[in-house]
């Protein structure tokens, strides 16, 4: 690709994977307070794709570039801006109207955090929001104290695999939900695997714990999921719901159903609850130290190797149609990531 020229990749319409086009266009330029990133690795998530697919409130409207999280190097600076030279490695998180699949993305600087030496552009995208968004719901919403037992669904996941790793080093029994392909991985991951599709998890957790898990992270959703994660909690526990990976499964109406489960579920009076969960849309933008001091933190672990951030496959950039598919085909493991190297990519699923 040009060095001379954008390219970005524009959900043009809701629908399936096809709907992503590759647009050429100027390098964009920095505004005030913001930064240009040269990006090298740009994060494709299960939001992403819930966002090409269905309208929901308060998310961007097509034409609009998907993407939560880059890494990259800083190429220019907008006006005011200062704590950050060009040439520095950097990741950060990208939401809104202009998501992180393209070859430059322009961004107020708060967002980008230094990369420490020794971790890889993939490594450090694969970070970002899986495991800011792992590390918020284990600790602010489910307040988690070491010697707990959690159960993660989708614990081969982007966010699986963050939540596993992150509650491991808080001290945590780990118990973690996923296909038969990737119990091997749930398993070397540190957590016990439950094989979802030939096993009854309810059934598994109470013969594995006897009175339940402290707190149980749904990735799925959907009414008969969350009832059934819920049974799965003892007295005191809490129920996180956290994604919507079932809405290939149930369909839009998941969101709706799911939300309205989770509401009823924390009416019962009966010890158990279902904390209200900040939205990870906008809370890095109410709150920046959080953000910058916790990305900061997640990426010196992951370059010290006490997390190890797992990528289920690298792809190039104008093969992002590919990339949805491979995540809607539900095979790999880890984070699949976008590289803007013109060599690209590998699947390691
Ligand atoms: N709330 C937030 O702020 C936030 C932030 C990040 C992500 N999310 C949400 O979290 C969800 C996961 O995102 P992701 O990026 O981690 O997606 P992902 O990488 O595609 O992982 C989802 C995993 O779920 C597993 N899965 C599918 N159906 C399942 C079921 N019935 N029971 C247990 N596991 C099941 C699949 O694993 P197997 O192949 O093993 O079946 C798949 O690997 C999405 O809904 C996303 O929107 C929310």
């Amino acid at each position: 690709m040009s060095d001379q020229r954008n390219h970005r990749v524009v959900v043009t319409s809701r629908g399936g994977p096809d709907v992503l086009q590759l647009i050429e266009e100027p390098i964009p330029e920095p505004g005030p307070g913001d930064v240009r990133v040269k990006v090298d690795a740009a994060g494709v998530s299960g939001f992403d794709v819930l966002l090409r697919s269905i309208s929901l409130p308060g998310n961007p409207k097509p034409p609009f570039t998907p993407g939560e999280d880059i890494a990259g190097v800083i190429d220019a600076l907008g006006p005011g801006v200062d704590g950050h030279t060009v040439g520095e490695p950097v990741a950060g998180w990208t939401f809104g109207d202009q998501g992180g699949y393209a070859e430059y993305v322009c961004g107020p600087a708060w967002r980008f955090v230094g990369i420490p030496e020794g971790l890889t552009p993939i490594e450090a995208v694969a970070v970002v929001i899986n495991y800011l968004t792992a590390h918020l719901y284990l600790h602010h919403t489910a307040e988690v104290q070491s010697g707990e037992r959690v159960l993660v669904h989708g614990a081969a996941g982007g966010l699986g695999t963050a939540l596993v790793q992150l509650g491991n080093l808080a001290g945590l029994d780990v118990y973690g939900t996923a296909s038969t392909h990737n119990q091997g991985v749930v398993a070397y991951l540190g957590a016990t695997p439950i094989d979802y599709r030939t096993e009854d998890f309810v059934a598994r957790i109470r013969a594995l714990t006897g009175d339940g898990v402290d707190a149980v992270f749904d990735t799925v959703s959907g009414v008969r999921q969350l009832w059934r994660s819920y049974r799965c909690i003892r007295r005191g526990g809490r129920l996180i719901p956290i994604g919507s990976v079932g809405i290939s499964n149930g369909g839009r109406k998941l969101i709706p159903f799911g939300l309205l489960t989770a509401v009823t579920l924390k009416l019962v009076p009966d010890g158990r609850g279902v904390p209200l969960s900040p939205n990870m849309m906008t809370f890095p933008a109410a709150h920046h130290d959080w953000y910058r001091q916790t990305l900061a933190e997640l990426l010196g672990l992951a370059a010290a190797g006490d997390i190890r951030p797992m990528i289920g496959g690298s792809i190039p950039l104008c093969e992002a149609a590919s990339a949805h598919q491979l995540l809607a085909d539900g095979r790999h493991a880890g984070k699949i990531v976008l590289t803007t190297q013109p060599s690209g990519g590998s699947v390691a699923a």
